[in-house]
């Protein structure tokens, strides 16, 4: 598409760049079992110097992802907005962040990336704009009881002048879920409703513009060459627009919660379907689904409705043989019915990074737990998160891959305060560290801050301070080191795209579940065995060792170790 001199210059660029142009990967079902890459771009890798990672830094690294045997990359959002939740408040779809850069040098990452064998997966957050978005400011502007607010959630308040919410609602994000406008003439005027912070209005989904403009917005990326769109808060979109008070002990009919896994969310994930099945080459939309319940989760993955949604049951659960044991089977169960492949997550932006969260007595993942100061044990996090690795990679489906954990990179826990930016920190009247501890940009080389993640000579500071420790996990040390994290995910990627029986969906347990060993079969000729208790145990019968997360003692599979195996078919 081109537009104007710059997308001609950045095309030529394209052009000109090594390796580019060779036929772009095209299996059908590439997503079912692809490894996906997840990429902060904030963090990643800044290319101008401005201590923000930017386009030109991803575009720079792209042979890094290649080398690390990655299917797609999934862009948390990329596009303009004042990031009072990290992107989650798009202020324009049709529109770049400035401090990233532009459409037309996204359409040009999108087809290098794709000239390496990449697809891209965009983000789109259907149940809330920024309040700088042009509908939000029409809204305020237009006044009470006009149409612009119809595409929001805008109501008179209780009491005598209006000064009580209209519904207590709970926030994901602590805190209030309404905010009070102003009039024109400076008196009080209608509330708005936000799930999350006062930035972020959500939208009604019960308006006609509403779903035509999002069905737009999925067709201006995909006819930009993306591969999948990820969707934000999928479960949370639909309201009972009579905004009852939610009952916490209540058991709601199923799909009548008030603003939660209401059954008229599957209308709109079909139409979206439908959108994607009429592009060329397969268009996959990934949900993100919080629901404790997996059969209502799996209703999603009908074969109309989204390919994929990502497993938080799984990534929840404490380092232990039958919790995992339990995630494993439960999502395997919950989606045989419908076809849909699992996803296999160990962390994304929002979550404790595994390094860390491994370390800890209590190694579950829960938001309302995320306290300062929580004793942590590095070494041990580190070396379970060696042996997550191996079991997550090889178990059947799509894996997820959040950028820095292929690092091995722990939470950041000394940000100094003053530094912190996430508003769940700050909602939570700053108990909550929140989720900067796992955004800090990345260290690429050298033994100084900004470890490479700036160019050389580049004066601004990283936006996010790094801590000292990253001096010892650069990518440029790591690909010198032979145990490093980073090698051990790059064997484990390359081989998991080439070993026919790690690369179909037959799964079987092998022997009993008494025993602090998680040990399976994938397909002909591989097995994984993870030992999560104290004492070492003996290998099962195999022709050949392909990778250990790290080296047998004496012949035995030390704790918290995995192995992909070879066996006779
Ligand atoms: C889920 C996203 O992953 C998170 O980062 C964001 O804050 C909320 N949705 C709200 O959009
Ligand atoms: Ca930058």
């Amino acid at each position: 598409m081109i537009k104007d001199d710059t997308q001609e210059l950045l095309l030529s660029e394209a052009a000109s760049f090594p390796s580019l142009l060779p036929t772009p990967p095209t299996d059908p079902i590439w997503w079912r079992q692809a490894a996906i890459y997840q990429i902060y771009v904030r963090s990643f890798a800044d290319g101008n110097g401005d201590g923000i990672g930017d386009l030109r830094g991803v575009r720079d690294r792209l042979p890094y992802l290649r080398d690390l045997g990655i299917d797609a990359v999934w862009f948390t959002p990329w596009y303009e907005s004042p990031l009072k939740d990290g992107g989650y408040d798009v202020a324009d779809y049709r529109r770049i962040n400035p401090q990233f850069g532009s459409v037309e040098e996204a359409e040009v990452l999108i087809l290098e990336a794709l000239a390496l064998g990449i697809r891209t997966i965009v983000d789109v957050v259907p149940n809330h704009v920024s309040n700088r978005h042009a509908w939000f400011q029409q809204a305020l502007a237009a006044g009470a009881e006009s149409p612009e607010r119809e595409r929001f959630w805008f109501r008179e308040g209780r009491g005598d002048s209006g000064e009580l919410v209209p519904n207590e609602w709970p926030s994901s994000f602590s805190g209030d879920t309404w905010t009070r406008t102003t009039n024109a003439d400076g008196t009080p005027g209608e509330w708005y409703l936000h799930l999350f912070t006062p930035e972020q209005p959500d939208l009604n989904w019960d308006h006609p513009d509403v779903r035509r403009e999002h069905e737009d917005v999925l067709k201006f990326w995909f006819d930009r060459g993306v591969g999948g769109v990820r969707i934000d808060s999928a479960a949370l979109v639909v309201k009972d627009p009579a905004l009852p008070e939610i009952d916490p002990v209540a058991h709601y009919r199923q799909g009548e919660h008030p603003n939660l896994d209401r059954d008229g969310l599957h209308d709109i994930y079909r139409s979206w379907r439908a959108i994607a099945n009429s592009y060329e080459g397969s268009r996959v939309l990934v949900g993100e689904v919080w629901l404790a319940d997996l059969e209502r989760f799996a209703l999603y993955l009908r074969p109309d409705e989204l390919h994929t949604a990502f497993n938080f049951e799984f990534m929840n659960q404490p380092w232990n043989e039958p919790d995992l044991r339990k995630a494993i089977d439960g999502t395997l169960a919950a989606h045989a019915p419908v076809g849909a492949p699992s996803t296999w997550v160990l962390s994304n932006h929002d979550i404790t990074r595994p390094v860390t969260r491994y370390g800890r007595a209590d190694s579950s993942f829960d938001f309302a737990k995320k306290r300062f100061g929580t004793p942590t044990d590095l070494a041990v996090g580190a070396r379970r998160a060696r042996a997550a690795a191996l079991l997550t990679a090889a178990l059947p489906g799509a894996l997820y891959l959040y950028q820095g954990d292929e690092l091995g990179l722990p939470e950041v826990e000394d940000i100094p305060l003053d530094r912190l930016d996430d508003p769940m920190h700050f909602r939570s009247a700053r108990v909550d560290p929140g989720r900067d501890g796992c955004r800090v940009p990345l260290p690429w080389s050298g033994a100084v801050a900004p470890y490479g993640f700036s160019p050389d000579g580049a004066t601004a500071e990283p936006w996010l301070p790094q801590p000292t420790a990253f001096a010892g996990l650069t990518v440029e040390k790591q690909e010198q080191d032979p145990a490093s994290m980073l090698l051990l995910y790059r064997r484990a990627l390359q081989l998991r795209g080439i070993e026919p029986s790690l690369l179909g969906e037959t799964f079987t347990w092998v022997g009993d579940s008494a025993t602090n060993v998680l040990h399976f079969r994938r397909g002909e000729d591989v097995v994984v065995v993870t030992n999560l208790g104290d004492e070492p145990v003996a290998l099962p019968e195999h022709t050949a060792i392909l990778l250990c997360s790290d080296p047998l003692v004496e012949g035995l599979l030390p704790p918290d170790t995995a192995v992909w195996l070879r066996t006779s078919a």
